[in-house]
């Protein structure tokens, strides 16, 4: 038994004889309780020393000389999530004769309840209020769910960016093709050099039908560009269109406010760069405009508009384990705390663009702009096409990236290092011939 469980158990036992005579109530929090494996101890102020995060790679389990840079897909899940994931699936299979169904003892599955406390968690790390969080599968389904809900007819427009990922975008498309909700489309700029050159896209393509803005946080592809939200949602605001902010590449990334951002919706997958388990997902709708958005799956609090965002939560029976999962991901995250990690991975890559940039016949089509920059780097060799590259950097170095149009996207966290970029660097020059 682990100290952490042995001291849970202590203080069990202190509390009293209220829960001995509750053996379900104890099962229950025992189910949740802090589990065989802790997280790990970070100093709770000031910037953390390259051997911290050299440290923290021990708490994955991607092999030592495996270098992972496809967050931007997928992230790999610390030990402390993946446990709690495990632990609560075994105790589900396991203790499932003692579900009583009693509504103050603990319940098997998700679906059917509010899963406050796991809201609680991702409203604050985002800045919202619990009420305004729904808890999904992904983030295409807080997309959906947007989409679907708003009342929007003919003769209103939706401006979209073109080339964004369909998980983004997709459910404006069926808007505009089941009930004429047009969508409008800009095109990215290539490269794009300055937030008010970002800004203007949306601005100039802006018509007094003009409901909504949908925008990406991050692209994912299309140059990994990371739109001023701030801005463009103020400017929105001021115009009376709804913003619908895609931060499937952000949350866990960059440290998130919504409202500072002052977007109307927010929609997230931390099963990327949150590092929670897969098939987890978050959507916020500001207060406000609840009351404009349509339920798309319904089932017993579809119409209960006194509850908040749960009522976009009736998706029928859900895994609660990897909600235990999403709730240690929170922790984990907030315990590296957002924006120390926001320094450290796009530190890390500030360091592999400025040694790419010495490459010759290397190019680099993410933006180098302060305010437009991120974790995520997309860059190519001249002749050497992306599929090429991709393979090479594995085959030569272990190095796992993504092939992005005529290049590569690298995605850089916190169970990358110096190391993973510098082996990057070597094969980049090794193929350049340099
Ligand atoms: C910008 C963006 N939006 C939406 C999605 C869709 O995410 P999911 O498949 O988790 O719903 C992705 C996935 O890569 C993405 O990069």
């Amino acid at each position: 038994m682990s100290a952490t469980r042995r001291s849970f158990l202590a203080g069990l036992a202190a509390a009293g004889g209220a829960l001995a005579a509750a053996p379900e109530q104890l099962r229950a929090l025992l189910a949740r309780a802090p589990e065989r494996t802790p997280l790990p101890h970070v100093p709770p102020e000031g910037s953390l020393p390259r051997a911290f995060w050299q440290d923290l790679r021990g708490q994955f389990l991607i092999p030592p000389d495996e270098e992972f840079f496809n967050t931007g897909t997928l992230g790999s899940q610390p030990r402390v999530v993946l446990d709690a994931v495990i632990d609560h699936m075994t105790h589900v299979v396991r203790d499932i004769a003692h579900w009583d169904y009693h509504p103050d003892h603990e319940q098997y599955f998700t679906g059917y309840n509010p899963e406050t406390r796991v809201r609680e968690k991702l409203a604050s790390l985002i800045g919202a209020d619990t009420d305004e969080v729904a808890l999904t599968q992904n983030a295409t389904m807080g997309m959906s769910f947007v989409a679907n809900g708003l009342d929007l007819g003919p003769g209103d427009e939706v401006i979209v960016m073109e080339g964004s990922h369909t998980g983004g975008r997709g459910g404006w498309e069926l808007r505009d093709k089941r009930y004429g909700a047009h969508v409008r489309y800009v095109r990215p700029p290539a490269p794009a050099e300055s937030p008010g050159q970002l800004l203007a896209l949306y601005a100039d393509a802006t018509t007094p039908q003009t409901r909504v803005w949908a925008i990406p946080h991050l692209t994912s592809g299309s140059g990994a560009i990371r739109f001023p939200v701030a801005s463009m949602c103020r400017r929105a605001r001021e115009l009376g269109i709804l913003t619908v902010v895609d931060g499937a590449q952000t949350l866990g990334h960059l440290t998130i406010d919504v409202r500072q951002m002052g977007c109307d919706a927010f929609f997230s997958s931390p099963h990327k760069w949150l590092l929670a388990p897969v098939g987890t997902g978050m959507l916020y709708v500001r207060r406000e405009v609840q009351p404009r958005i349509w339920a798309t799956l319904a089932s017993s609090q579809w119409d209960n508009h006194e509850a908040g965002l749960y009522r976009l939560m009736q998706y029928g029976t859900g895994n609660l384990s990897l909600l235990v999962g999403l709730e240690r991901a929170i922790d984990f995250h907030v315990a590296l705390g957002p924006a120390r990690v926001e320094e450290r991975i796009v530190g890390l890559a500030d360091g592999l663009r400025a040694g790419l940039a010495a490459v010759p016949g290397v190019f680099i089509r993410s933006p180098l702009h302060p305010e437009l920059r991120s974790a995520t780097t997309i860059w190519g060799l001249d002749g050497v096409p992306g599929a090429t590259l991709q393979d090479e950097l594995w085959a030569r170095a272990k190095v796992r990236v993504r092939r992005n149009g005529d290049g590569v996207r690298q995605c850089c966290h916190v169970y990358n290092s110096e190391t993973g970029v510098e082996r990057t660097l070597e094969v980049a020059r090794e193929l350049a011939g340099s």
